[in-house]
């Protein structure tokens, strides 16, 4: 069997392929990139709950030449391990609580709104470009404070820096994908100099402030958290917009059970993170050689862990194929794990439940015109490029 997460026809549909790595392949080793594959959810979850042995600070991508760790002239939260992760999560983890997060509900619901509204005007209306492409940029420039002016800027870089393939001619440099990632920390270094002179009422003029152990962040760790909100809080949350408004085009009677009882979406959402997670998968790298299902991966190793493959697996969840907007299991692994469990968890489920409450509210009967969808080209990622729809009955209120 090949695999490879880079390989475009998976993204058609990679579930089939994750079946029979779980089923016969369950520690895949491909030769050409010379990486493993864990798709079984106890190996991933393992592995997660294991992060001296799986390290995240050698890369979290696959078929990369491995980076040295600290290697990156800003410190980046996901790419930390041991002490070093833990002390900066402590310092900025604060205000991504559910109770934090949930005071911006109504600035969201406004936004999403004002976006459904502005779809609703448009000759072609498309989910991705009007909808769930801006509405994560919005709330998040607006919740660390960098001009909304500047969000198509932003949404480029991202795009960029989230979508580079290192299989595809030309990009064999791993310098390719920093080019963007060093403009967006540059520009975002020129906000912060901006707070730092003139604090207001955001997140980054109160991280500038904050001070902990007697010591504060420095300008590099907070270049560093600033560009992996911006990075983070984009391509992720758009993308379980846009997967979920298409298993909702495919589901019609999923779909109904949400316009007719929209107090189900809540729990909902973590169904649409389960059925088809927009992080696939991210890599660790062996500090130790690791015995597992006959195999020795040696030290040193890249390993990819296929969250979405472990999600549905159904030594975690009976009939993992059926889309069930009623089912009852937060357990899935799309936010990951353990120290490195995301950070913005509780902001983009927020984000997802009031998108669906208010496109089922107003675009009830919306239907995607065109099929087969175009798929977010990308190891990590899987998401739509472009979703153009007919609106349907559009109600208003
Ligand atoms: C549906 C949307 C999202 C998905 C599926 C997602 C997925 C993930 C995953 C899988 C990880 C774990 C990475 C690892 O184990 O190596 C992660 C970490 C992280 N996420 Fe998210 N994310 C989402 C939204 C967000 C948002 C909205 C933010 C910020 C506003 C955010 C910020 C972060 C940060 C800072 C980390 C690093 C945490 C650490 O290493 O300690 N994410 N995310």
């Amino acid at each position: 069997m090949e695999f490879s997460p880079y390989d475009p026809n998976l993204h058609r549909d990679p579930y089939p392929v994750y079946r029979e790595l779980r089923e016969k392949h369950p520690a895949f080793h491909n030769e050409g990139l010379d990486f493993y594959v864990l798709s079984r959810y106890p190996d991933v979850a393992a592995a997660l709950r294991l992060p001296e042995t799986f390290v995240s600070g050698k890369g979290l991508a696959v078929g990369l030449p491995a980076r040295e760790a600290g290697s990156e002239s800003v410190p980046l939260l996901n790419v930390l391990d041991g002490d070093e992760h833990h002390s900066l999560r402590r310092f900025v983890r604060e205000g991504f609580s559910p109770r934090s997060i949930a005071i911006l509900e109504p600035l969201i619901r406004n936004v999403a709104r004002e976006l459904i509204d502005d779809l609703c005007q448009q000759d072609v209306p498309d989910l991705v470009r009007h909808f769930s492409n801006p509405l994560p940029t919005i709330v998040i420039s607006e919740l660390l404070g960098v001009p909304i002016t500047d969000r198509e800027r932003i949404k480029d870089w991202s795009n960029a820096i989230m979508r580079f393939d290192p299989t595809t001619p030309g990009n064999i440099d791993p310098r390719a994908g920093v080019g963007p990632a060093f403009e967006l920390a540059e520009y975002f270094g020129a906000v912060i100099e901006e707070r730092r002179v003139e604090p207001r009422d955001d997140l980054i003029s109160r991280l500038l402030q904050r001070r902990m152990a007697g010591r504060q962040l420095t300008k590099a760790e907070l270049v560093g958290f600033g560009f992996l909100l911006l990075i983070g809080g984009h391509e992720t949350t758009t993308n379980l917009i846009s997967n979920t408004v298409i298993l909702l085009d495919d589901h019609p009677s999923e779909r109904r059970r949400l316009i007719d009882d929209p107090a189900l979406i809540g729990n909902a959402v973590e169904e649409f993170l389960r059925f088809d997670a927009p992080v696939q998968g991210l890599a660790r790298t062996t500090s130790r050689a690791v015995s597992i299902h006959g195999r020795t991966i040696p030290a040193e190793s890249k390993v990819l862990l296929l969250f979405a493959s472990a999600n549905r697996d159904d030594r975690f969840v009976d009939e993992p194929d059926r889309f069930d907007v009623g089912r009852k299991s937060t357990a899935h692994l799309s936010f990951g794990l353990g120290s490195h469990f995301c950070l913005g968890a509780a902001l983009a489920r927020l984000e997802a439940r009031i998108a669906f409450e208010e496109l089922l509210k107003h675009i009830p009967d919306y239907r995607l015109t065109q099929r087969p969808v175009q798929r977010v080209k990308s190891g990590p990622i899987r998401g739509a490029v472009r979703l153009p729809i007919d609106l349907g009955r559009v109600a208003s209120g």
